[in-house]
């Protein structure tokens, strides 16, 4: 089979990069402006966003990025993001929700929402719906989300989602993992039709300063060993980046991409389960829906 392509030219196309300051994100958004798109970092720094966007323009020749900060961990933050993003009067034809972290312990945020889960898939519930009639106005338009093949280990537990009871790393992080493809799923059933569509990417394992968060020895063993072993940012950014930008993609919507290739049927479609955590997920956002 023919490699899928990577050299779009993305020339007139903003491209939104969630957690755009490391790891993957950073390579992606990297990509998208050498493609010459023009790119919005996404950061919780500002220092940290101004050391990326200024190596983003040295790197590509490409002008340096607009920053959007927001803490992911409060749902404020992420409220004033898109105020502030419709307010700029910028397009988006492109949103990548990337950030993400792993919690070695169970933490909270200030809404007592268990952390893992209030970052990687709430946060990207609420800003997605929150930039979605922006997409819509200026379709096509793409929402790539970032999964990972963890979520095959996780289940949703409705009684137990904040994981008070019996909270585990790969439990909490494949929870939320498993959440961003059902919410993919539902998601581009939602909207089909509107000109923008949504897919979810597992970059695969990625050499990174993921669970850099965690104090301790367990990350100081296992953090060396993913950042030595695992495949560069930039090779792992490819799926999403061909995601984000082939043309031959522009209408496929609900689909779930891995090491450059749709993976059919990522999961057992249950339509209930679906429903019931979009309902969830509104309500723990306190938000009313699409339209
Ligand atoms: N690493 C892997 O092997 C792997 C495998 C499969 C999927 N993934 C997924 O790939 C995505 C990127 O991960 P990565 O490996 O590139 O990790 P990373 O290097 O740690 O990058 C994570 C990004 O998310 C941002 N972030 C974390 N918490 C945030 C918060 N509360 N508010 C705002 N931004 C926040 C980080 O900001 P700071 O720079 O400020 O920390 C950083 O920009 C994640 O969704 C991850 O689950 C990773």
């Amino acid at each position: 089979m023919a490699k899928p392509p990577l050299d779009t030219d993305m020339t007139g196309r903003v491209c939104l990069v969630t957690g755009a300051t490391d790891g993957h994100g950073r390579a992606l958004a990297k990509g998208l402006a050498a493609r010459g798109a023009e790119v919005v970092v996404h950061a919780r720094s500002e220092e940290k966003a101004r050391r990326v966007c200024a190596e983003i323009a040295r790197e590509t020749g490409a002008k340096e990025p607009e920053i959007l900060l927001a803490d992911l961990s409060r749902a404020g933050d992420v409220d004033a993001a898109i105020e502030r993003y419709r307010a700029s009067g910028r397009p988006l034809h492109v949103l990548v929700n990337n950030a993400g972290l792993v919690g070695l312990g169970r933490e909270t945020n200030e809404a007592g929402y268990e952390m893992t889960f209030a970052v990687n898939y709430l946060a990207l519930f609420r800003l997605t719906l929150g930039l979605l009639p922006l997409l819509e106005s200026c379709g096509p338009a793409r929402i790539v989300n970032i999964s990972s093949d963890t979520y095959r280990v996780a289940k949703l537990d409705f009684d137990d989602l904040m994981l008070e009871r019996d909270y585990g790393i790969m439990k909490a992080y494949g929870q939320s993992k498993l959440a961003i493809l059902y919410f993919t799923l539902e998601l581009a059933r939602r909207i089909e039709g509107s000109g923008v569509t949504v897919n979810a990417v597992d970059p695969g394992p990625v050499a990174s300063n993921i669970g850099a968060n965690n104090e301790g020895l367990a990350y100081r063993l296992v953090g060396p060993l993913i950042r030595g072993l695992f495949p560069s940012a930039e090779r792992a950014a490819r799926t999403a980046l061909w995601v984000a930008t082939d043309p031959a993609l522009a209408e496929r919507s609900g689909g779930y991409y891995r090491s450059l290739k749709h993976r059919v049927d990522p999961l057992d479609f249950d339509p209930e389960t679906s429903e019931r955590l979009w309902t969830e997920s509104l309500r723990l956002c306190d938000l009313q829906g699409l339209g």
